[in-house]
């Protein structure tokens, strides 16, 4: 039998009731979270690196036209079995591993689209009192060892709440959650304060908060307590800074490349580092990104022929 470590994290919760409105059209029926990098949609990524840090309660808290985030992790008897009479059993062999038989899917529905701190504790009542995961399907992260096991390890040494961070330009400020810390070099460091998206010159550092949490269960009394905050929601990085008032958070930079697919460039630098790592496109893609005319592509024009060889 598998026996689980006493630290084990055991949920993960991913918050994905956000519109994605950066993506419209693309995102106007289907989730942002649906979208793909290479073949695998960024919420399987997510939910992926969850699994390999040990959750097996995996959190979803929805909002509207979210539906074909249960439907991907459903299984669909019908497509399994024209599969298996057409002989594909590559395909169904991965359509089957989309989720394992040992994880299981619970779905809440955030109400009104109050805030990342609102969504979270949304999801109290299926996290219950265990340390858990929050993850965000929008920051990609590739890594040898999952980001969230990294931080699990963390939590594990640590017994306490642990934010996944790295240093971001300074005039980048205003787009995350900024933490000050005790020893700035280090990997781990306890948080002496955080701030929601300041303006450059007033951020006390410029280490960033990106999506990946390990948070102690007290949070949930502090997202209940708090007023709304920066943008009018109730933000996470509110709670987490009451949090720290009772208890220690760390900081923890993770070893990783993250991708903000939140952006357009940064989900298209995704999809081009993941398709020159796949085990099957990987060389075919290097080969036409090498052959590629990189003006004229820009350009719509057709690339500027190349002298045929004579023949010897
Ligand atoms: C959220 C959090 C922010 C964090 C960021 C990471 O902001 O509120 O603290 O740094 O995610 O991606 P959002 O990107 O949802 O505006």
């Amino acid at each position: 039998m598998r026996t689980i470590p006493k630290t084990a994290i055991r949920t993960a919760v991913f918050p994905v009731a956000g519109r994605g409105t950066r993506f419209l059209p693309a995102t106007k029926a289907s989730p942002k979270e649906m979208l793909p990098v290479v073949d695998k949609p960024l919420i399987q990524y997510a939910v992926e690196e969850a699994l390999a840090a040990g959750a097996r309660r995996l959190v979803f808290v929805t909002g509207a036209s979210k539906r074909a985030i249960e439907d991907h992790f459903d299984s669909d008897q019908e497509l399994e079995h024209m599969l298996e009479s057409q002989g594909k059993s590559d395909l169904l062999n991965q359509l089957r591993s989309v989720l394992p038989s040992y994880a299981s899917c619970i779905y809440i529905r955030q109400p009104a689209p109050l805030g990342l701190g609102h969504a979270v504790l949304c999801a109290q009542p299926a996290v219950g009192s265990e340390p858990f995961f929050v993850h965000l399907a929008d920051d990609l992260i590739k890594s040898d060892v999952a980001c969230l096991a990294q931080m699990a390890e963390v939590y594990a040494a640590k017994n306490a709440s642990v934010l996944g961070v790295e240093v971001v330009p300074h005039k980048d400020t205003e787009k995350y959650g900024i933490v000050a810390v005790e020893a700035d070099r280090s990997a781990t460091s306890r948080v002496k304060s955080i701030v929601e998206k300041p303006k450059p010159e007033k951020a006390p550092s410029n280490l960033a908060v990106v999506g990946r949490y390990v948070l102690a269960p007290a949070i949930f009394e502090h997202l209940e307590r708090i007023g709304r905050g920066a943008g009018g929601e109730i933000q996470l990085t509110d709670g987490i800074a009451a949090l720290m008032g009772e208890e220690a958070v760390y900081a923890y930079r993770f070893t990783g490349k993250r991708y903000d697919c939140g952006s357009k460039l940064g989900y298209l630098q995704a999809t081009v580092e993941y398709a020159l790592g796949h085990p099957s496109l990987g060389k075919g893609f290097k080969q036409y990104l090498k052959g590629l005319d990189v003006e004229a592509a820009a350009g719509g024009r057709p690339a500027r022929a190349t002298p045929a060889r004579r023949k010897k």
